[in-house]
């Protein structure tokens, strides 16, 4: 099976242009971007396959972070069995160290979507939210989290020096809070064709998380048959997965195929070079006696994975605060910004 190099990756996405060449470049990619299964790894056959899937290990990313110890305990083999799939796994994903040259390179074809406030965009380092990464918009009810979405669903279809990428959406709607005549209000005000921009945007209801989970396939099949993904959204991450799995007994399960979601989730925004923005409810955390006594849902698992978590909240005279959480290389920092006609912009 052949496995691409990171470099290979990066390369195939930087020529991710919207136009007819494209085409042949996913339907190429259809057979090289197979999946590795767990079973191709020395000393798992299906039974320890199944035994892993059983404890929420199913691909082999998830293995590969995973100790030797750790997995000898879940799949039932010896620790130095454990420690030689481990390795193997490592090998074939290409984990490990890149040199700065090819960390560079990486950087380069990062690219942006503009949030359609400069405060906004300053929070998250400058130009928005960005590729290769998930963006958490975390909040209460009517916080503004749909509204950030439904602008950058637009936004993302602006040439670049616009500060979009030049691009279409998908957006995955667990809520049925997905409004058209609003995307066109927002389109308007820019001074695009509302009806275009519309037609951009691939919008999917997802009537509970199996299905929400399937909807990535079908997302990952439309960017192979060279549709220019550019932004995925799911509004909302955590809903379904709330509401299935509400009793205390079942949050080991929830997490486990929240991780696995969120995982799915991380290797399309690498493999695509395309940024996810996805929302999340929160909940009350009566332990928590100071501040706002609010939780994001999933808690650590969605936390880790998101590159920007940013908490949204209704402030004075009908601003909103956007604050950024946990950022690995940006400073803990809060902006205000405002809801208008126009989407999410500096001042009303
Ligand atoms: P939930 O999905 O319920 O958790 O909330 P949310 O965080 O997604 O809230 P959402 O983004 O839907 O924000 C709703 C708020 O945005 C409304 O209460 C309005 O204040 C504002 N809003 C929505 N549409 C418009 C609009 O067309 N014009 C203006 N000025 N504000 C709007
Ligand atoms: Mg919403």
């Amino acid at each position: 099976m052949a496995i691409k190099s990171d470099v290979e990756k990066i390369k195939d996405a930087v020529s991710e242009e919207p136009t007819d060449e494209v085409k042949d470049v996913g339907e190429i990619k259809k057979s090289e971007n197979e999946e590795p299964k767990l079973t191709d790894l020395p000393g798992i056959g299906p039974a320890v396959s199944a035994k892993l899937e059983n404890a929420g290990v199913y691909d082999m990313m998830s293995l590969a972070v995973m100790t030797p110890a750790i997995l000898s305990d879940a799949a039932g083999v010896s620790e130095a069995v454990a420690r030689k799939a481990i390795q193997a796994s490592r090998n074939i994903l290409n984990l490990g160290f890149v040199d700065g040259t090819e960390y560079a390179r990486k950087r380069e074809s990062v690219n942006y979507i503009t949030t359609g406030s400069k405060n906004f965009n300053d929070l998250l380092g400058g130009k928005g939210v960005e590729s290769r990464s998930i963006t958490e918009a975390f909040g209460a009810f009517g916080s503004g989290k749909t509204q950030v979405g439904l602008t950058l669903a637009v936004n993302v279809q602006l040439p670049v020096d616009k500060g979009g990428s030049n691009g279409k959406c998908v957006f995955i709607d667990t809520e049925g809070t997905f409004r058209p005549s609003r995307v066109k209000q927002i389109a308007e005000t820019l001074g695009a064709n509302p009806e275009k921009v519309l037609k951009n945007i691939f919008v999917a209801r997802a009537f509970n998380s199996d299905h929400q989970i399937l909807l990535l396939d079908k997302v990952s099949e439309m960017i192979r048959n060279g549709e220019p993904i550019k932004l995925l959204i799911i509004d909302s991450l955590t809903a379904h997965f709330r509401a299935e799995f509400s009793g205390r007994g079942q949050l080991a399960d929830r997490q486990q195929k929240l991780n696995r979601y969120i995982h799915h989730l991380m290797k399309i925004a690498e493999t695509h070079n395309l940024a996810v923005y996805v929302t999340n409810q929160v909940m009350a955390n009566p332990a928590q006696l100071f501040g706002d006594p609010t939780t994001a849902i999933g808690g650590h698992i969605v936390g880790h994975a998101s590159t920007y978590r940013i908490y949204l909240r209704r402030s004075k005279q009908g601003s909103r605060v956007a604050k950024l959480i946990d950022s690995p290389n940006l400073p803990d920092n809060e902006i205000i910004f405002y809801v208008t006609e126009a989407g999410v912009v500096d001042e009303a």
